[in-house]
């Protein structure tokens, strides 16, 4: 796929060739100066004239009748030396090969050494490359009888760089391409709608996950999760005639089995919402209900490739949310297997039920740190709109480790406070222990202060991508539909992970 290549021949033969253009006064220096003459200083002429755009993420293509080996350059803007940033970087990189996957190309060349600023050097701009083209050209083949795959797949990619070491290069593009790939699983997942990704079928993914990687696995099935006494997790499933899966995956970076990371996602396979039923608009996407479950199956694929020196445990609770005879319904209690019993006051809040057990066997394989993920609630998007996860913790430290890594991985959150007093409202109850549904005012926060009930004293984020999980419109690195977030960061937070002295 990407071939590294030290000496950059200009007579090279390519489909295209793909040049930066940083926003500075010497724009051709070095080998784009060789560049330049072969066009007999043409394209400085371009660049004044405006043809050619230095302006952050302009794509200026420039046919090269002839005068090199490749048929056409593509300029890429980058804007000012000082504002690219990494994330703008991938961004522009995006652009780039949407552009030229619908220009349909099978081949193209590349010279990185263009893409290089004072603040990123080769390494960062072939991680942003790989992850780029990996998250730009994602498509998700759908079920038309004309496949929506193109005939022609932009599959090679020739990178020049003459001032960074060939294997490091590769290193970083092997790792942005990891990066991509994971999130474009969990994209995948996200995208299959519901009578095709059953909790049996997403317990089968885990499985085959497993064994490319060597992952300890567990799946219970209805009967264990019966015996264990997951009582709000079997409520949920309770209408539906899919058997529900409790899926955990291990993997183990140290010698011992200590400082374990509980990564927990949220596995909704549908959500109607149960006899709280959702609207009918309401109800339509509601097959992406495990983006949280999603972003931790990525995660977990690119934690089996780059295997980092850390343990973590993976728990992702499956099922429907269905209506039957046998549905739970509104005034139910229920006893999880914490032992905290839950009056239900609304089973479309069905997405804290499933994850307040799963959280609770998060901590009996040992999960001494917690994060959440979950399409939770409306009220996220209502507080922090479509593209800022809702974050809360009971763990500052911890809290700024996923932060920390959110930013390194591009994508946004913001927090949203814990106070005892939307404690108070989870805890108000005159037959139970909690309720799970308090009102709408504030519901993301409420919906986060009952799960944490159950991290109790391990220290715990909680993350709400119902807003971020997916998209209707298509961006620089991805298609409408699943964007796969929180999958990068979920990876990079474990990859970086520092335990918390107790
Ligand atoms: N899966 C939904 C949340 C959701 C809403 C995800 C929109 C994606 C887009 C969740 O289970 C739910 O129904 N939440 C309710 C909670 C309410 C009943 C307290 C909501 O947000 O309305
Ligand atoms: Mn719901
Ligand atoms: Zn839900």
């Amino acid at each position: 796929m990407f071939h590294v290549i030290k000496e950059f021949d200009l007579a090279t033969v390519h489909e295209g060739l793909v040049i930066g253009l940083l926003d500075k006064p010497e724009k051709f220096s070095g080998s784009l100066a060789k560049l330049d003459t072969q066009f007999n200083g043409q394209l400085t002429e371009l660049v004044k004239s405006g043809d050619i755009s230095a302006k952050l993420k302009s794509i200026s293509k420039v046919h090269s009748f002839g005068k090199i080996g490749s048929k056409r350059i593509w300029f890429v803007g980058l804007g000012k030396e000082k504002d690219l940033t990494f994330d703008k970087l991938k961004e522009s990189f995006g652009k780039l090969f949407k552009d030229v996957k619908a220009s349909k190309l099978e081949e193209t060349a590349i010279y990185l050494d263009s893409f290089v600023t004072e603040k990123l050097d080769g390494l960062d701009a072939a991680h942003a490359l790989s992850e780029a083209f990996a998250l730009a050209t994602y498509q998700f083949e759908g079920y038309k009888q004309k496949s929506n795959e193109p005939e022609r797949k932009l599959e090679n990619l020739t990178v020049y760089s003459e001032a960074f070491v060939a294997e490091d290069v590769q290193v970083s593009l092997t790792v942005g391409n990891v990066f991509g790939q994971g999130t474009n699983s969990a994209r995948t997942l996200v995208n299959i709608p519901g009578n095709l990704l059953t909790a049996t079928d997403m317990a089968n993914y885990a499985v085959n996950l497993a064994s490319r990687y060597e992952f300890e696995v567990e799946i219970l099935d209805k009967t264990e999760i019966e015996k264990l006494g997951m009582g709000a997790f079997l409520a949920v499933n309770q209408g539906s005639t899919e058997p529900p899966k409790m899926i955990v995956l291990k993997y183990q970076g140290r010698d011992e089995w200590t400082d374990v990371i509980g990564l927990v996602g949220k596995g909704i396979t549908f959500d109607t919402g149960g006899y709280s039923i959702k609207t009918k608009a309401g109800i339509v996407g509601m097959k992406t209900d495990m983006g949280g479950a999603a972003a931790v199956l990525g995660a977990m694929e690119i934690i089996g490739e780059t295997r980092p020196e850390q343990n973590v445990v993976a728990v992702i609770p499956s099922t429907d949310n269905m209506i039957s005879g046998n549905a739970f319904k509104p005034d139910d209690v229920i006893t999880s297997m914490s032992g905290k019993t839950i009056e239900v006051l609304n089973t479309d809040a069905e997405g804290r039920l499933v994850l307040a057990d799963a959280v609770t066997y998060a901590k009996h394989h040992g999960a001494e740190y917690l994060v959440d993920i979950a399409t939770l609630t409306g009220g996220v998007i209502t507080a922090l709109g479509l593209h800022t996860t809702g974050a809360m913790t009971n763990h500052e430290f911890l809290y700024e480790q996923v932060l920390e890594a959110s930013m390194e991985a591009g994508e946004q959150m913001w927090q949203l406070p814990l106070f005892e007093s939307e404690k108070e409202r989870v805890r108000n109850s005159k037959v139970a222990d909690l309720n799970n549904s308090p009102g709408s005012e504030g519901h993301a926060i409420v919906a986060g202060a009952f799960i944490g009930e159950f991290a109790e004293g391990t220290p715990w984020v909680h993350l709400d991508i119902a807003g971020t999980a997916t998209t209707s419109k298509a961006y620089d690195l991805g298609p409408a539909g699943a964007t796969g977030v929180m999958t990068r960061t979920l990876a990079l937070f474990v990859e970086r992970f520092e335990p918390i002295e107790k």
